[in-house]
């Protein structure tokens, strides 16, 4: 629909394969509303300024205007030849108004124009990953509140250590979380700056205002160096690790939630929607949710390695090795908000197995440590000396195919004297749960004190 935009240097068309090769638009299609938004500030700016006309900045927003519905409704299919999305949305607007459009590049590059519709994409969707992470901090809140006394054995190494509560097991993901979402946040802020008017590389003879600019389109300021920003692409590093950060949380838990449905545990139920069937097993439901989460998180590491790479050794200002920014930061962001979606409704929808998980704690003589805090709190021993009598206590439950909470008295005391009535009690799983009161403990109390106070913190975001 656009004609091609002619260059003043090159006489002959282009090759094909030099086309396929050069030509972004494929992909960078997915910028235009950004590439209007900022064109609509830049004219307006250029107009403010007295550099064109009202009239022409008249027939550019008009023109911008209807470009954007064109391509909404789908008349305008951004599947010709040109260059990039910038190339094509200019050459259809020229195509419109004539003169007026070809103004609009007055003081302006594709260089800084890039580095402008890139950055306002990076931070339109910061902010729509940084919204779904609190959707899902309060998902996790709420099963956490709901479990602050569902007992199941926590772990290092994969072994049986000490009771812990489930609630208390997704309030350990919600701080995750919650660290995600300030790391958006701080990217956001720090990046927050408006790289238009900055030309090629070295700013412009043009009397413009790069503060009018900005304010239009809600940066805290310009940029201070036009060399730096017309080359600098730290903004999508940055979300593409906040990216690969978060997802390496989300695989974890996924991890977590893919052992868990396990027969060996069962300790959740995916729901039926968020598992699949088997095309031999009939039996078979398999957690493919969880899985795929977890195997996305190294596409988005592939994605912030690849654009680390791209970037490393290039001199200053723009090369265009820097076109290669645009196709990983479109798939991170994809992928991260789908699978942030996903993510949020397994969660909401999975059955927390109680029965199965406090029936795990007793295996591994889960209390044992507090038999040995006995010994030191109580009668005063040394905690190494208390560590090898609980150690032998742990033997005798061994040897009588128990766990150490269903040892008697008279057991306990056969292997060491000082070891008194009140320990039967201490050894109990949810007692030895509930003792664990320190700041950021286990204990039920505790637990709920956390909820609470990543309630506070949520009310206060915004
Ligand atoms: N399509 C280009 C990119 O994505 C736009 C900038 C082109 N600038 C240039 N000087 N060739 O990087």
């Amino acid at each position: 629909m656009s004609k091609k935009i002619a260059s003043a240097r090159i006489s002959e068309k282009s090759s094909q394969l030099l086309q396929d090769l050069n030509n972004s638009l494929p992909f960078d299609k997915v910028l235009y509303r950004e590439d209007i938004t900022g064109s609509l500030a830049h004219a307006y700016m250029l107009s403010e300024q007295g550099i064109i006309s009202q009239e022409d900045y008249a027939q550019i927003v008009s023109g911008l205007n209807e470009i954007l519905e064109e391509i909404e409704s789908g008349l305008f299919t951004l599947d010709g030849d040109d260059e990039d999305i910038h190339m094509a949305i200019e050459g259809r607007l020229t195509e419109k108004v004539g003169d007026a459009g070809k103004r609009l590049h007055t003081a302006r590059s594709r260089n800084d124009q890039v580095a402008l519709d890139f950055r306002l994409y990076v931070q339109n969707n910061t902010r729509v990953i940084a919204e779904l992470l609190l959707e899902n901090i309060r998902t996790l809140l709420k099963v956490a509140e709901e479990n602050a006394e569902t007992m199941l054995p926590g772990m290092t190494h994969l072994q049986h250590a000490q009771p812990i509560n489930f609630g208390y097991h997704m309030m350990a993901y919600s701080s995750m979380f919650k660290r995600d979402y300030e790391r958006f946040m701080s990217s956001y802020k720090r990046n927050n700056y408006s790289p238009i008017g900055c030309a090629a590389l070295a700013g412009t003879p043009h009397n413009i205002s790069r503060r009018i600019t900005s304010d239009k389109l809600g940066f805290t300021a310009p940029t201070l160096n036009c060399l730096d920003t017309v080359s600098d692409r730290d903004f999508a590093l940055e979300i593409l690790f906040n990216i690969s950060t978060m997802m390496m949380h989300m695989s974890r838990l996924s991890e977590e939630l893919i052992l868990w449905s396990a027969a060996e545990f069962k300790w959740v139920t995916l729901s039926d929607r968020h598992a699949t069937g088997s095309s031999i097993m009939p039996q078979k439901k398999n957690p493919d949710i969880p899985e795929l989460l977890r195997g996305k998180t190294g596409r988005v590491n592939g994605n912030l390695v690849a654009l680390l790479t791209v970037m490393k050794g290039l001199p200053l200002a723009y090369n265009k090795d820097m076109q290669e920014d645009k196709e990983g930061v479109f798939d991170s962001v994809r992928t991260a908000i789908l699978s942030l979606q996903v993510l949020q409704e397994m969660i909401a929808y999975m059955t927390v197995n109680k029965e199965a998980m406090e029936r795990a704690c007793m295996i591994g003589h889960l209390s044992a440590t507090d038999l040995a805090d006995y010994l030191v709190k109580e009668q005063g021993l040394p905690f190494r000396d208390a560590y090898h009598i609980t150690g032998n206590v742990v033997n005798l439950a061994e040897k009588k195919g128990v766990d150490i909470s269903e040892l008697s008295l008279e057991d306990l005391q056969s292997i060491d004297e000082r070891i008194g009535e009140g320990v039967v009690v201490l050894l109990d799983n949810r007692a030895s749960m509930n003792a664990r009161q320190s700041e950021g403990g286990t204990a039920t109390v505790r637990t709920l004190e956390q909820v609470e106070r990543l309630k506070d913190w949520l009310s206060q975001q915004k």
